[in-house]
């Protein structure tokens, strides 16, 4: 394949009813090594809850592509965002996932930063014969070209040629006030996350947020042992859901401009939503049509590597490209602040026992994603034919349901459960398109 022409690992012509993604899109480390630049390097990618950077000097580090992140609140309240490398020798500075801490002091030769970034200190300078130009050298971390927030995810952009986050996210703002407005007081994480790596790229995390199709046949052990407990057997507390119910229900999917995109479905047993005792309150916070949508199953993905899922309880996680090979993953609980003690006990074990990696659905993803990977290896494929159910019943543009909610996506699918459709990929590869396409030809990643 021709790395000048990124067009050809997306087969995408829409009036003939094709989109289909080639494996190189997947397995090539070329194109890897593109991505870090031409995606992760200049677009907008998620770094951390506000509600992680309340006080003075409070801290969380992050990823975007392979720079290390540091998020900080410095001692005037202001939110900051720096490359996490020593201005010394490039040690990453800050080894701790989150805290509260004044300084930063590098492990490696022991120069010091402040929350703000800026240099405190060179250990030992006045012995150090520094020359003139040396002091007359900025010390301190560089910052990220840009940082911003939304309803409290904070969002960092390695380029300053991005637009305002408001614009990047457009209207798929909608569906990430649904989770980020669950609570009166803003949402936070449940103490502790999950980190665990899979062997396979990072796009199949991608693929897999927005994949109903593969519940019926990875998850099937899930399937059976919730039907145990129908009959009372096993972890009854678990409080699952009875999947068979979803079978006649309504959902669908739509894509947005700059890759993103989201999946729903009516929820057939709302009240085992932990939310559901609160939704009168949010009915007379928002109004009746966020607590409706608050309660259907709903799948997002902010392109290029974060995802939060509100299906069985609600859980945000970061998907970070190590190797073409080799992906990292993060996941959070995410949760009202304030929330009653039993409601949260209540969204944990659902947490535990579906998305935890301890659980039972994300070792049968994990597994399928290694095996795709050395499936993606195997010369006789070239396309993959994994995007195209649900085209015959895609519409350009909008259909009556986002029309009622006022937001225009760029392609939408409505449907029965069944359906299962992969359209709702098709916003994101698009976007892998433009964005690499524009890099490779020397053009803006905005125009
Ligand atoms: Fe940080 Fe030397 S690399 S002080
Ligand atoms: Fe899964």
């Amino acid at each position: 394949m021709d790395l000048k022409d990124i067009s050809l690992y997306v087969d995408d012509r829409p009036a003939e009813g094709v989109f289909r993604v080639h494996r190189d899109v997947y397995a090539d480390p070329e194109l890897f090594e593109l991505e870090q630049e031409y995606i992760f390097g200049r677009t907008w990618n998620f770094l951390a809850l506000e509600s992680q950077l309340r006080k003075a000097n409070d801290f969380v580090t992050a990823q975007i592509g392979r720079t290390p992140v540091l998020v900080t609140r410095d001692a005037q309240r202001r939110l900051g965002a720096f490359a996490n490398v020593c201005r010394h020798k490039g040690a990453v500075v800050c080894r701790a996932e989150a805290g509260n801490a004044k300084y930063h002091v590098c492990p490696y030769h022991g120069w010091a930063y402040d929350a703000s970034g800026k240099n405190v200190d060179i250990k030992d300078r006045k012995t150090g014969g520094y020359p003139p130009a040396f002091d007359a050298e900025d010390h301190d971390l560089l910052p990220l070209a840009r940082v911003a927030s939304y309803k409290g995810l904070v969002f960092g952009s390695l380029s300053a040629e991005v637009p305002p986050l408001d614009e990047f996210l457009g209207d798929m703002r909608f569906f990430l006030d649904l989770m980020m407005e669950q609570g009166p007081e803003g949402m936070e994480y449940i103490p502790g996350r999950a980190v665990y790596t899979y062997r396979g790229n990072w796009k199949l995390q991608l693929d897999n947020g927005l994949d109903p199709y593969h519940l019926t046949s990875t998850h099937l052990s899930y399937i059976d042992i919730q039907s145990r407990r129908r009959a009372g057997l096993g972890n009854v507390e678990a409080r699952q859901f009875d999947w068979a119910m979803r079978a006649s229900k309504e959902g669908g999917s739509f894509g947005f401009p700059h890759g993103h995109s989201v999946y729903w479905l009516d929820q057939p047993e709302p009240e085992k939503r932990p939310i559901f005792p609160a939704i009168p309150e949010i009915r007379a916070r928002l109004s009746d049509r966020h607590a409706e949508w608050m309660l259907k199953a709903r799948n997002t993905e902010i392109f290029p590597n974060m995802q939060i899922a509100d299906a069985i309880t609600l859980m945000l996680r970061t998907f970070h490209p190590v190797a073409v090979d080799r992906t990292e993953m993060r996941s959070y609980c995410l949760a009202p602040v304030g929330e009653a003690p039993e409601l949260r006990a209540w969204r944990l074990r659902q947490f535990e026992d579906f998305f935890n990696p301890g659980g039972m659905a994300t070792p049968d993803d994990t597994i399928v994603y290694s095996e795709c990977q050395s499936g993606l290896a195997a010369q006789p494929i070239s396309f993959l034919q994994g995007h195209s159910r649900g085209i015959a019943a895609a519409k350009q543009g909008g259909n009556d349901v986002s029309q009622a909610l006022g937001i225009r996506p760029t392609v939408s699918v409505k449907g029965g459960f069944t359906l299962f459709n992969e359209v709702a990929l098709h916003a994101p590869y698009r976007e892998w398109v433009r964005l690499m396409q524009a890099g490779v030809s020397g053009g803006k990643a905005y125009p």
